[in-house]
């Protein structure tokens, strides 16, 4: 059995010694996705305005996206920015944008370099047609890459996801000419989600204490194992992760069945 031993971690202030997780690299989640909640509240602790937190964010994204890679984890999404998160002022959203568009153009070489397939999952058509124009780009310079499938959620919603995959199911049935009610099935319900093409989370990781969903993945999270932590999302670093992963293992799935 293949296993992942981590350094010790000794947290010098209270002189405490973590033990390190032990991760058994056969039995990683496929697929681990992450709500990244917290970046005003880190802001905010530093008397700093919030659009500092979203740029601390990003060099936290930056750190769990290469560790995924590197752990030979399949695919992990990220909760950006929701159907909800226009209720904001124009002018975070606005930064939020533009903050987007700069970690867009500037990772693509990264990407590469860690052999990641770049993805994004939401009202894609919703956004500035600048955003959207990027996303293509990375998303196209990226596309022959075999390794982690990054995808981010921009413009997502839960919710809105289950309208758009009905509506397109229901278009599809009536162009058949056969509007065949049983032909509504899950794994067809299923085919016409955004995430058509990537297997369900194993793992759904929220940082910053909060015990919800916020509208992410619900259909998709029927089984996840839920990892929620205290710490901010742009203090969120590998070892979070790791952690994460370690406890994910030691989790019994049960899928409503007996073991
Ligand atoms: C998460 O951080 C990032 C986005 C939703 C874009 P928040 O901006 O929600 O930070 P808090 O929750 O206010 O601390
Ligand atoms: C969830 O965080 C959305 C993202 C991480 C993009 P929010 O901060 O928007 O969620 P609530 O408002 O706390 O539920
Ligand atoms: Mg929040």
């Amino acid at each position: 059995m293949r296993m992942l031993v981590l350094r010790p971690v000794v947290k010098t202030r209270t002189s405490e010694t973590r033990l390190p997780p032990q991760i058994d690299l056969a039995r990683l989640p496929r697929h681990i996705a992450i709500i990244m909640d917290g970046n005003g509240r880190w802001a905010k602790k530093r008397r700093l305005p919030r659009i500092a937190g979203h740029r601390a964010g990003i060099r936290a994204v930056r750190q769990v996206v290469e560790a995924s890679a590197r752990l030979g984890v399949g695919c992990l999404t990220l909760y950006a920015f929701s159907v909800e998160n226009w209720k904001r002022p124009h002018t975070e959203v606005n930064l939020l944008m533009s903050l987007l568009r700069e970690y867009l153009k500037r990772e693509i070489p990264e990407l590469n370099k860690h052999n990641i397939r770049f993805g994004a999952i939401g009202r894609i058509s919703s956004l500035p047609p600048s955003v959207q124009k990027d996303l293509r780009t990375t998303i196209e310079k990226t596309r022959k890459n075999s390794g982690l499938r990054l995808t981010l959620a921009l413009n997502y919603g839960g919710r809105a996801e289950l309208i758009d995959a009905v509506r397109d199911l229901v278009t599809r049935l009536e162009k058949s000419g056969a509007l065949d009610v049983d032909a509504i099935t899950e794994d067809e319900l299923n085919r016409h989600l955004y995430t058509h093409d990537l297997p369900d989370p194993d793992l759904l990781i929220r940082t910053s204490g909060e015990m919800r969903l916020s509208n992410f993945l619900l259909w998709q999270v029927a089984y996840s194992e839920i990892w929620v932590t205290d710490t901010l999302w742009p203090d969120f670093k590998e070892q979070d992760l790791l952690q994460a992963v370690a406890d994910f293992q030691r989790r019994e799935r049960r899928y409503g069945g007996l073991v």
